[in-house]
């Protein structure tokens, strides 16, 4: 089923366990994601960035995929259908409108008191839809899909305020993590992390989950992180998947055959995530 991602996220903040977000990117993704989802019966998020539903044809189209494989795949499982960075008040309205169940604001580019102002905004358009809202503050570093950023760390007193102004559900405080590979090793503020997570009633959410490794993952889900995005892990497990199939069938051009290579590994990785993530 649908549902937005309050339930699951307080859950998780409670039960010290991290809901994974696993960004999607064509149909075949979003059906691999939803059967693991099914076949571990975790509660999960689907991510969509605005590169990702510009590439798949808009909101709608996403909306009625993910809805439709729910049904036709027998999904059981709740599922968060999410926006994923959303740039500005019109992208997330139009996801909204589209039936998404939660959105990310992203105002992290903007000053302290903008961020608020346009993150307020939001909340006041989804709350009375029981869709969710997630901000951001600071800056996460690295690129997603083209939008490149250098990293600025969160203070605590700006995610209070943050909070307490805006009515968010959940929130995204940068603190080290970056988009994308790491060039050495992940610097993440836990000290910073476990105030914030004292400090809030709410979950805290950790992007650029690609390349952190496992000992730090769970050092961030006991400072009080609930959610954690990934993406680029999955593109490069799909990928190696698929450059092995390539490499011994050349001649296989049936798009099928070669998008579904990727398949095996793609879930793999997914699953050792939710594993890590649930401390399985
Ligand atoms: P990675 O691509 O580093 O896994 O980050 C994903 C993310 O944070 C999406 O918002």
């Amino acid at each position: 089923m649908l549902v937005n991602s309050k339930e699951m996220l307080q859950n998780a903040k409670k039960g010290h366990y991290a809901v994974p977000h696993f960004n999607i990117n064509n149909l075949e993704w979003t059906k691999y994601i939803l059967e693991i989802a099914e076949q571990t019966k975790t509660p999960l998020i689907l991510g969509v960035s605005e590169g990702a539903m510009k590439y798949m044809g808009g909101f709608d189209v996403i909306f009625n995929l993910v809805q439709g494989l729910i049904e036709d795949l027998g999904i059981t499982t709740d599922i968060c259908l999410h926006v994923d960075h959303g740039s500005s008040f019109e992208v997330c309205k139009k996801a909204i409108d589209a039936g998404f169940t939660s959105v990310m604001i992203d105002g992290s580019k903007h000053s302290l008191e903008e961020n608020i102002a346009l993150t307020k905004q939001v909340v006041a358009y989804a709350h009375p839809k029981n869709v969710t809202v997630e901000g951001e503050i600071g800056a996460i570093g690295g690129e997603e899909d083209g939008v490149a950023n250098t990293s600025l760390y969160a203070k605590l007193e700006d995610c209070v305020k943050f909070y307490q102004e805006t009515g968010i559900d959940s929130i995204a405080p940068a603190l080290g993590s970056v988009h994308g590979l790491y060039k050495g090793e992940p610097k993440l503020d836990f000290d910073t992390m476990q105030k914030i997570n004292e400090a809030l009633p709410i979950p805290l959410v950790l992007h650029g989950g690609t390349g952190i490794p496992d000992d730090l993952i769970k050092k961030a889900i006991s400072c009080g992180i609930s959610k954690i995005n990934i993406n680029t892990e999955l593109q490069i497990a799909w990928h190696n998947g698929m450059m092995d199939f390539v490499k011994n069938n050349p001649d296989q051009y049936d798009p099928r055959k070669v998008i579904a290579s990727g398949e095996q590994s793609l879930k793999e990785a997914a699953i050792r995530k939710i594993e890590l993530f649930q401390n399985k």
